[in-house]
């Protein structure tokens, strides 16, 4: 028997009041011995009525159950919070540390020998991930999976790309209200997570990459029965990583994160995984720079023709091969004999896989564009470097030097951008101040400042915008993000002023202002941080711990290995 099957069953098998208490509460749920000597898998469920991209994984959670009694485990399901995008406030970032700890304390805590996690809206995949990895005890993520295209008049819609832009030819008077209406009630028709290319649908793919969930995680609608048998396969197979004893730390190394990176850019996928990357390496002592995912990206292809940045959706793409013929495509730039949760390498996973639509999976030596499809950007206003999703900019805008309309904070933008009186043409570069980790507070997705309304009234639809916010991966335009240090901890975007001139060239990697250094140290003289914003509770810990995004926004004291591993027996 493994160290991991036997941390449960030692558990259920004490001698004494421990042992007697635990067998007999067990009991009382309705379990039999026969149930207590099995290895004890939990099912880590991230299911919630607030948040909709995870409301079905009850479902979900039986087939797992499922698949864990097929192959001998005893399941045993527990709730972790769940971070929904459209309901919580102020972003669902400022809680995704919150979660990995709760989720990491719930796994470290209990005694399972191995756990699945359900997972599905963008910041319920990393925050589980983050904390089984800390954990490190087997573990396999599966995902709700992305909700079905939707559908108004012959075009395909996805969330929540044509939220905006609709919502933009709505405010350009380009739309009526009834045309908007129409677009609300079609838009979202299924269970799942958004269903282009965005930060949720990006994260479940690189999942598979990483080899920590089954082929074809990222791209089985959620409504589709292939979802339920992988959530029960999941079930089986976490019994057989329990067996062989394999464990996150075996599988989350440099050469997994490098494919997890390869893919990203192949796909065209959200800026957001350039947070939560690093975050989930931090975990397992992965140093993971912003320069390893500019490196990746210059030799990466993006083959994948996914909106916001391409055609397709999560749905064409899972009828076009799936995540699994995309890797295929990519083997040679992949490390394929990485170990996977098959207990395989990753090109045995996807050694089977086709690719039947070509139009949506290009072949390597065929791509859509030489690069990837996001760059990392450097220069005196990021000194450790800023994020553009090129693939989703304007072309024309990559190249571009402008004055600085610069914006406060997010009441700022709401107050102004749309004032008729605002001084702004289309070469200005719109500058959002004070919406980094600290400033937001928790980076919210707000970087894709709106583009004026006079200025959309005239047909412009993208401008430069910089800011050191994030924004949701269903999101396009010529937007840069991540700006590193951030305007709360007087990084240079904090002494930025209207008028400055600000250059950029994706090309070239440079971010720059135009501002001399002895101009800049007299800003800098008078420059003051603005007041914190909690001073109590999880918020007060948030502010006093919380990484710059290129350390991925993780807490300072949660990065690195445990030194003492993962808790074997109780203490008591
Ligand atoms: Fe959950 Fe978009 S709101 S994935």
């Amino acid at each position: 028997m493994s160290k991991t099957a036997s941390r449960s069953q030692d558990f259920f098998r004490a001698e004494g009041v421990a042992g007697l208490t635990r067998r007999a509460f067990t009991t009382a749920s309705g379990y039999e011995p026969a149930d207590m000597a099995r290895p004890l898998i939990g099912i880590c469920n991230t299911f919630s009525e607030l948040n909709h991209c995870n409301s079905h994984l009850r479902a979900l959670s039986e087939a797992v159950k499922r698949g864990v009694l097929q192959a001998g485990g005893f399941p045993l399901e527990f709730p972790t919070i769940s971070l929904g995008e459209i309901y919580l406030s102020p972003t669902s970032m400022l809680c995704r540390n919150l979660a990995a700890m709760d989720t990491e304390e719930m796994i470290r805590g209990n005694p399972l020998s191995g756990v699945v996690l359900l997972t599905n809206c963008d910041k319920t995949t990393p925050a589980a991930l983050m904390g089984a990895a800390s954990a490190d005890l087997p573990a396999i993520m599966v995902s709700g999976g992305p909700m079905l295209n939707g559908h108004y008049q012959g075009e395909i819609l996805g969330a929540c790309t044509d939220c905006r832009r609709y919502t933009a030819e709505y405010e350009a008077g380009a739309i009526n209200a009834e045309t908007y209406k129409a677009v609300e009630a079609n838009l979202v028709r299924s269970a799942g997570h958004c269903m282009v290319m965005g930060t949720a649908s990006t994260m479940n793919s690189l999942m598979e990459a990483l080899g920590v969930a089954l082929p074809g995680n990222g791209a089985i609608p959620a409504s589709d029965s292939r979802r339920t048998q992988l959530a029960q396969a999941a079930g089986r197979q976490i019994v057989q990583l329990v067996e062989r004893d394999i464990r996150p730390s075996q599988i989350l190394t440099a050469e997994a994160f490098d494919n997890a990176i390869t893919l990203l850019h192949a796909v065209g996928g959200s800026t957001n995984a350039i947070v939560h990357l690093p975050a989930i390496a931090g975990r397992v002592g992965v140093d993971l720079p912003l320069a390893r995912f500019d490196e990746i990206s210059r030799r990466t292809p993006l083959i994948a023709n996914m909106r916001p940045s391409g055609d397709y959706q999560m749905e064409d793409l899972f009828y076009a091969g799936g995540i699994p013929a995309v890797l295929k495509e990519l083997l040679p730039l992949l490390h394929g004999d990485a170990l996977t949760v098959t207990g395989r390498s990753l090109a045995e996973n996807v050694a089977d896989a086709e690719v039947s639509n070509r139009d949506i999976i290009r072949p390597l030596d065929d791509p859509l564009a030489p690069e990837g499809g996001l760059s990392i950007l450097r220069g005196n206003l990021a000194p450790d470097g800023a994020v553009i999703k090129h693939a989703a900019a304007s072309p024309a805008l990559c190249q571009h030097r402008g004055p600085a309309l610069v914006f406060k904070d997010a009441d700022d933008v709401k107050a102004r951008i749309h004032d008729p009186a605002l001084d702004v043409t289309p070469d200005h570069v719109l500058v959002l101040q004070n919406a980094g980790p600290i400033g937001g507070p928790g980076m919210p997705e707000i970087g894709n400042l709106p583009i004026p309304r006079k200025l959309l009234k005239q047909g412009l639809r993208d401008m430069v915008r910089i800011s050191d916010a994030r924004m949701s991966g269903t999101s396009y335009g010529t937007i840069v993000l991540h700006v590193a240090p951030e305007t709360a901890i007087g990084g240079p975007l904090a002494l930025v002023r209207d008028g400055d001139e600000i250059e950029l060239n994706v090309a070239e990697r440079r971010l720059q202002l135009h501002v001399s250094d002895a101009e800049l140290a007299e800003r800098r003289a008078v420059w003051s941080a603005p007041p914190p914003a909690y001073t109590r509770g999880y918020g007060q810990l948030y502010l006093r711990s919380v990484n710059q995004a290129p350390l991925g926004c993780d807490f300072d004291f949660l990065r690195g290995k445990d030194p003492a591993g993962p808790v074997w027996q109780p203490k008591f």
